[in-house]
């Protein structure tokens, strides 16, 4: 038996045998008293006795049809209900504030979650599995039991995969758009997409730009939101891009990225940063400075392990010193100091 069902505009049958004499319906999920009866790993069993004697058979047969009917009812309302906006933005309420607040002042505000937040043309098992996960989520925002900062260290972003890579952003945009970057900047966005670096490697907040909305929200335990990362800075094109051509990359696609300024600012751009405007900039000034993203670095350093044991490449997930963006140190820090005898603290020597 079947029953159609609407889901974000996209059409699905759910499909189940009616008394284990239908035939199986392979390329849907199939709940069947096939799956109750033999267990779907092998493990519990009900017995089938109740079929055989033809007295409980009528009473036997309505109770199986009652409990396969609630599975595939409960199923129907969890794909629909986790789809809407109202699972995302109400349910999750409390948890999802600050997140929401980002969306509603990004550029993709009258896009639904889950154009993003959905996997793309993924097989059944991988959808039903997503759907499993964000119903999951509920738990800790209903008994009020989460803790905060959700996503640290951007970890979605950078994973990849299914969850978040570009075939969420490429049902509605196409590599034929001709890009029109900020003046003073150069991307090329097709040498990254045949690298197999994905949207979200650098475009991570463009629908929650928390820094742009500050997060506000406490959680019940006590923790608080974070602002996260936004990779559209020059110091995380650097995660990739190196000074010195070599190759930071690992993996599949690995490539030196160049980082000479005129790779990606045109002629006439102002390569000193504001900062190196302070009258005390070569003494005092850009020592504070490098110590203080030296702090910050240790920070970003705890969460990168975090994030390297969720499986995210080492090159993606370390932070990256921004003097040595645009800076070496050994041909150029190193010249005032080896001669002062004051160590950059950024290494043992002096
Ligand atoms: C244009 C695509 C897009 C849309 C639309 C979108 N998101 Fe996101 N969302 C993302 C990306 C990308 C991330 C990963 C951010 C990161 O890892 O830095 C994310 C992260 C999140 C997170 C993790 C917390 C955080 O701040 O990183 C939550 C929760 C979330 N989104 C909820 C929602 C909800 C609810 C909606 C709809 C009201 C929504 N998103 C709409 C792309 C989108
Ligand atoms: C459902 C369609 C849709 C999806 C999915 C989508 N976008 Fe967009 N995006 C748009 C539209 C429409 C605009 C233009 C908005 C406008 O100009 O008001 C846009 C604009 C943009 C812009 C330029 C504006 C800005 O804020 O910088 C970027 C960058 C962008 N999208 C990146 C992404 C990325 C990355 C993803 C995937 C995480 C994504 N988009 C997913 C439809 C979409
Ligand atoms: C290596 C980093 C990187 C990757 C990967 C990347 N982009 Fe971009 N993208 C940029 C930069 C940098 C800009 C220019 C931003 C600016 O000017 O402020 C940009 C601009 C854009 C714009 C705005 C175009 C305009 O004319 O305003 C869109 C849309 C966009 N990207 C979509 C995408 C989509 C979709 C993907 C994945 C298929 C993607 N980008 C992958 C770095 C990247
Ligand atoms: C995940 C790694 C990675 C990140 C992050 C990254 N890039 Fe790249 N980029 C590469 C690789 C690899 C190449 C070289 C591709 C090749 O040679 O085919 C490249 C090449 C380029 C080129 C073309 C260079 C040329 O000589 O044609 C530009 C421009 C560029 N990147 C800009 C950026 C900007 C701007 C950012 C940050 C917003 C950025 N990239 C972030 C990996 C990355
Ligand atoms: C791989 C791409 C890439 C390379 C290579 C690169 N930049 Fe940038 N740069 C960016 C991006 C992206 C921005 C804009 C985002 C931001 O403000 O961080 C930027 C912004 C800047 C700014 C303005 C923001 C600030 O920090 O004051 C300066 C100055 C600058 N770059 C100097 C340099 C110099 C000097 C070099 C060479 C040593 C260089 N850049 C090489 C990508 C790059
Ligand atoms: C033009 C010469 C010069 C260059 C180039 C230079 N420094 Fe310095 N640096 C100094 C001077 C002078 C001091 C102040 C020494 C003192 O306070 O006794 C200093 C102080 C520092 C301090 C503070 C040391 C402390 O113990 O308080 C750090 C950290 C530092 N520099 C890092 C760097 C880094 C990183 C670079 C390269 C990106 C760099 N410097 C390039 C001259 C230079
Ligand atoms: C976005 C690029 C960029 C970044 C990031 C950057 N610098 Fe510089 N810096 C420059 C440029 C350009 C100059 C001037 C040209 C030169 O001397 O190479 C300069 C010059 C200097 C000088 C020499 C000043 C003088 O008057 O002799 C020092 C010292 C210095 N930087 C330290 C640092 C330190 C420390 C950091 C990190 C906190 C840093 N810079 C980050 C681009 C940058």
């Amino acid at each position: 038996m079947c029953v159609p069902a609407l889901v974000r505009g996209r059409a699905f049958a759910y499909c189940w045998q009616d008394d284990g004499r239908g035939a199986p319906n392979p390329s849907k999920h199939v709940v069947t008293p096939d799956v109750i009866s033999k267990g779907a790993m092998g493990m519990a069993k009900i017995s089938l006795a109740g079929f055989k004697d033809p007295v409980r058979r009528p009473r036997f047969i309505v109770w199986t049809f009652v409990v396969v009917l609630a599975l595939a009812a409960f199923v129907i309302v969890m794909l629909g209900a986790t789809s809407t906006r109202w699972f995302c933005a109400d349910v999750c309420h409390k948890v999802q504030d600050d997140t929401i607040a980002a969306y509603n002042a990004s550029s993709h505000a009258e896009i639904s979650c889950m154009a993003c937040h959905e996997p793309v043309n993924a097989d059944t098992f991988t959808f039903l599995i997503a759907k499993v996960k964000s119903g999951l989520e509920v738990i800790p925002t209903v008994g009020n039991t989460f803790s905060l900062p959700l996503n640290p260290g951007s970890a979605l972003a950078l994973k990849g995969g299914h969850e978040m890579g570009s075939q969420q952003c490429t049902q509605c945009h196409s590599a034929n758009r001709k890009v029109s970057p900020d003046p003073g900047l150069i991307i090329d966005h097709k040498v990254h997409a045949d690298a197999g670096i994905w949207c979200t490697v650098c475009h991570n907040r463009i629908a929650h730009n928390d820094a742009a909305v500050a997060p506000t929200l406490v959680a019940p335990n006590g923790t608080k939101n974070i602002v996260h990362p936004n990779f559209m800075q020059m110091k995380y094109c650097f995660r990739c891009h190196d000074l010195e051509g070599n190759i930071k990359m690992t993996g599949i696609g690995a490539k030196a990225a160049p980082g000479t300024c005129s790779t990606c600012h045109p002629a006439g751009f102002e390569l000193k940063p504001a900062s190196h405007n302070a009258a005390d900039w070569a003494s005092a000034a850009h020592g504070d400075e490098a110590k203080k993203i030296l702090t910050e670095m240790g920070v970003a350093g705890e969460e990168a392990k975090k994030l390297e044991g969720e499986g995210i490449a080492p090159y993606l997930a370390a932070p990256v010193n921004e003097c040595f963006t645009c800076h070496i140190e050994a041909k150029f820090c190193k010249t005032c100091h080896d001669r002062l005898k004051v160590s950059t603290a950024t290494t043992t020597a002096p």
